[in-house]
């Protein structure tokens, strides 16, 4: 087993009108919730994890409050807080978590200021069976970095990703799982959230979830198109506040013996944005949403 996550857990988020944003994660990004306390909201796919996105009560406007990861056990949550703790980030003691879901874990602050955890989780679920058009799980989340270099070194050297390929401005992280990527990093002005996706069973089930979308009055902002690394098929959205998301499919599978690319072996001819050669320019809307969602200081403690 590898000194690392499987990938993102959950993702936890601000809005202004969580019962809103809680009505469309049910009912149009079709989500389950499993529970609600507070104010607070939480989802779940048709994955193990207990909960894969929580809505609380904003403070300041939409936010991301927090990405948190999936460990596989807790001496994998103990080892990464080792590396974390003696990286110099801020991070509380791995603890028995009271929250929903439970588990062992921690959160921590990395090296741009971002609320990050590691958990394992304890009350997960055991029904994993795919539904079609129900996300599974977060299939990868998209950061913006100011400081690419040292973002990317900490996913690599302290949390233990391996950077798989570099297409264009993007670098793409896997870990301890068969997706090629569930991290993805991007020079930027700020370090926020870029997008979080959602992966869904079938390239089917993606295509009609745009379409769902489009009747709800959610436009598609890029796609429907199969990207070149990561191989997945994609449509890109604004939620509820402007909230960057993602239905994705069909993610590469692979294995230690998989080969990194740079830009050069990754670039389009002139005019394509994906394999197909059939998805317009991503819209206005896409481009200025994508680096709006901050993570609020002090929320790391789970
Ligand atoms: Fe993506």
């Amino acid at each position: 087993m590898k000194l690392t996550v499987r990938g993102v857990r959950s993702v936890e988020i601000e809005m202004s009108e969580p019962q809103r944003a809680a009505d469309f994660y049910s009912r149009i990004w079709n989500l389950t919730e499993v529970a609600r306390d507070n104010g607070s909201f939480w989802f779940r796919g048709t994955g193990h994890c207990h909960h894969i996105l929580a809505i609380h009560p904003a403070t300041k406007g939409p936010a991301i409050r927090r990405l948190v990861f999936d460990a596989a056990n807790n001496d994998i949550v103990q080892s990464l807080h080792a590396k974390v703790a003696s990286s110099g980030c801020t991070a509380e003691a791995p603890h028995a978590l009271s929250g929903q879901g439970g588990g062992y874990g921690f959160g921590f602050v990395d090296v741009e200021g971002r609320n990050l955890a590691v958990v394992c989780g304890e009350r997960d679920h055991a029904d994993t069976a795919d539904v079609r058009d129900r996300p599974r799980k977060i299939a990868h989340v998209n950061l913006n970095a100011a400081q690419l270099e040292r973002s990317n070194a900490f996913l690599s050297d302290v949390l233990g990703f391996r950077k798989v390929d570099h297409s264009g401005p993007l670098h793409f992280f896997h870990c301890d799982s068969t997706d090629h990527s569930s991290m993805v990093m991007g020079a930027a002005a700020t370090p926020t959230l870029n997008h979080v996706s959602f992966e869904l069973p079938d390239l089917e089930s993606c295509m009609r979830g745009g379409g769902r979308m489009r009747d709800a009055g959610y436009p598609i902002e890029w796609g429907p198109g199969r990207h070149g690394s990561g191989n997945n098929v994609f449509c890109y959205f604004a939620g509820p506040e402007e909230f960057p998301i993602e239905y994705t499919a069909e993610v590469l599978q692979i294995d230690d013996s998989y080969e990194f690319h740079g830009p050069e072996y990754w670039k389009w001819p002139p005019g394509r944005l994906d394999q197909w050669g059939i998805t317009p320019p991503h819209t206005a809307r896409w481009k200025r949403i994508q680096d709006l969602m901050l993570f609020p200081a002090g929320q790391h403690r789970l």
